[in-house]
């Protein structure tokens, strides 16, 4: 969840760390810090809050050096403070260390570490780890790679997860990187390497990068790198290109990241689509799978799982899947399909659904049904990530970077990705031609009727305004708009702080209608589908108890109109299709309710974008 950077080459690092660390801010952002090494010692600053605090110390007492790592911090050990913020030093204060990820015996290395004369400074895991490499370091002989021995040895002793850059201040031009767990990416530039935790940091600078896998060590030293694992002395690892460019992280005209990925929505489901529409079979080409259409048709049984919004798009492919290919669907929250003992057998499919391809808990589930001898297929945006290296086939969003930390566009893309699933799955066993070509129909005109939603987003903030002042609010739908119920409430709760939760319409005569007051607003998806009577009854209810209701319904749905207090418009398509539409303006409510009561919606409290800590 924390995010990594480090240099070594030519050029003046610091200015080069502190931009890079700006675009790694969407991993955590409680406090940062840096360390440059240029010959005569560690030079560190650090502090708590955000990167612009970090600047502005560096600022008024500037570093120098062509070497340095440096690191933005959510916090897991200890407080969000000056004392805890990376970088970490060793008892000598000669080492110093950024690190992300969980180092679970810390308390036992600690207790032996402090009985040999330790003192630490700081609460976290990561001084300890700091303070271990360094303990190896003193009882080694001054070889040219005593450093990267040091970290090796230390990690033999360690349990738990990390993504690390070390350096030494008699090691200048060096850097010392692994990996378990907690992703880490070299690039490779022009007579200088950097090492990051996300690609993001490296575009401006390479598109050329080596992604580590789990036991990896790097040894970036003397204008070169040297690969090499827990386990082997050497390793190979490939090159891959970075396919985007450092303009497409950027917020351009937007006032925040959430607002231009969602705007961006039309285009990022043009690409996910791209390719994929098999108009001739009237079906879908999804050939990253590595599944034959024999090996599609004994699928008997799917499990999805994933966290989060990518939870709810795998709760609506539920629908989706089900209703098109009559294939059962189960799915399961990652942290705890992880630790299940659900049965499965060889004809059951494992989805596993990441936008960053680094979810901890997805990643962990993923690996585990591979163990029980399991395909594993996963649905991914970052291309290179963890999930999508290790998993046997799967699908790529293609949605570009989403920095905003509530996920947007990558969550339409999963529901395209699904129906897509759905229409092939389906089209392999009972579902006629001209019924999946009515899908592919609604699947093409999906972006133009998305940007129809967008156009409505000044109207969409006029109603926010109204609602910004509520305390809670109850999201409902039915069907696969259920999961886009939790979605609503997910995006509003998240990035407005506003309490809200999500029920399947019909619920709530089982007690949640003890809630609705005047002061308790409602937001209800009714489209027009074969539970729309069903809604609007509920949505009766609602009203028959004063609560006010905003409805999710069509632009001509006059019934659903003169009932509810608000409507948020949209387009009518394919029932299969419409929950994709569903959500665009619960996103835009969301963000507007966040904007209206002041909130930092990018990064709101507390979160991440990428979870990669149990
Ligand atoms: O990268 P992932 O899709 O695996 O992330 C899973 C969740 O952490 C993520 O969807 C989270 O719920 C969203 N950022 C919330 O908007």
């Amino acid at each position: 969840m924390c995010g990594i950077l480090g240099y070594a080459g030519g050029r003046e690092a610091a200015e080069l760390l502190l931009e890079g660390l700006r675009r790694l801010e969407y991993r955590g952002y409680d406090s940062a810090g840096l360390c440059l090494v240029d010959g005569s010692g560690l030079q560190i600053r650090k502090c708590a809050g955000r990167i612009d605090n970090l600047a502005a110390l560096v600022g008024r007492e500037p570093v120098h050096g062509t070497t340095g790592i440096s690191h933005t911090r959510w916090a897991t050990h200890g407080e969000p403070t000056d004392a805890n913020a990376h970088p970490h030093l060793d008892r000598s204060g000669k080492l110093a260390l950024v690190h992300n990820g969980v180092i679970e015996n810390y308390l036992e290395l600690k207790r032996r570490l402090s009985d040999t004369g330790h003192t630490f400074s700081s609460q976290t895991d990561t001084e300890v780890l700091a303070h271990l490499i360094g303990d190896h370091y003193d009882r080694l002989p001054a070889t040219r790679d005593r450093l990267l021995t040091a970290v090796r040895n230390a990690l033999v002793e360690v349990t738990g997860t990390y993504g690390i850059a070390v350096v030494h201040a008699d090691h200048p031009g060096e850097i010392v990187g692994a990996r378990r767990g907690s992703p880490l990416v070299i690039g490779i530039g022009d007579g200088e390497f950097l090492l990051s935790s996300d690609v993001t940091a490296l575009v401006a600078h390479t598109r050329d990068v080596i992604y580590l896998n789990d036991h990896d060590l790097v040894w970036i030293e003397g204008g070169s790198y040297q690969l090499t694992s827990l386990t082997q002395p050497q390793i190979d690892r490939e090159v891959r290109k970075i396919e985007w460019d450092s303009s497409a992280a950027q917020r351009g005209e937007f006032a925040h990241f959430m607002l231009k990925e969602i705007f961006e929505q039309p285009a990022s489901l043009e690409n996910v689509m791209r390719g994929r529409l098999d108009w001739e079979n009237c079906s879908a080409k999804l050939g990253g799978l590595n599944m034959t259409p024999r090996e599609l048709r004994e699928i008997d049984r799917i499990l999805i799982v994933a966290c989060g919004t990518a939870l709810h798009a795998a709760m609506a492919a539920e629908y989706v899947i089900e209703e098109l290919a009559h294939i059962p669907v189960e799915v399961d929250f990652a942290s705890e399909a992880r630790y299940r003992n659900s049965p499965l057998d060889a004809r059951t499919l494992v989805l596993v659904v990441s936008q960053s391809g680094e979810t901890a808990d997805t990643l962990a589930a993923m690996r585990e049904a591979q163990r029980k001898g399991l395909r594993a297929l996963a649905i991914c945006n970052v291309v290179g990530s963890t999930i999508a290296r290790e998993s046997d086939g799967g699908v790529y969003m293609h949605a570009g970077p989403e920095i905003g930390v509530a996920a947007t566009k990558s969550f339409t893309s999963q529901l395209a990705i699904f129906v897509l699933l759905g229409l092939l799955l389906g089209r392999l066993r009972h579902l006629a031609c001209p019924a999946g070509r009515d899908i592919l129909d609604a699947l093409k005109r999906l972006p133009g009727h998305v940007g129809e939603i967008l156009d409505h987003s000044d109207a969409i903030r006029a109603t926010a305004n109204r609602y910004a002042g509520a305390r809670d609010m109850l999201f409902l739908g039915r069907q696969a708009n259920y999961p886009i119920a939790l979605e609503g409430a997910l995006k509003l709760k998240e990035i407005s702080y506003i309490h809200a939760e999500a029920y399947p319409s019909a619920e709530i005569k089982h007690g949640v209608i003890a809630l609705i007051s005047p002061e308790f607003p409602t937001v209800i998806i009714c489209p027009r589908d074969g539970v729309y009577e069903k809604n609007l009854s509920n949505l009766q209810e609602i009203k028959a108890r004063k609560g006010p209701v905003i409805a999710i319904a069509h632009p001509d749905d006059t019934t659903a109109a003169s009932m509810a207090d608000d409507v948020l418009p949209v387009p009518e398509t394919h029932p299969i299709v419409q929950p994709i539409l569903n959500v665009v303006p619960l996103q835009l409510f969301a963000y507007h309710t966040a904007v209206a009561l002041g909130r930092d919606v990018d990064k709101p409290r507390n979160l991440a974008k990428s979870v990669t800590v149990e």
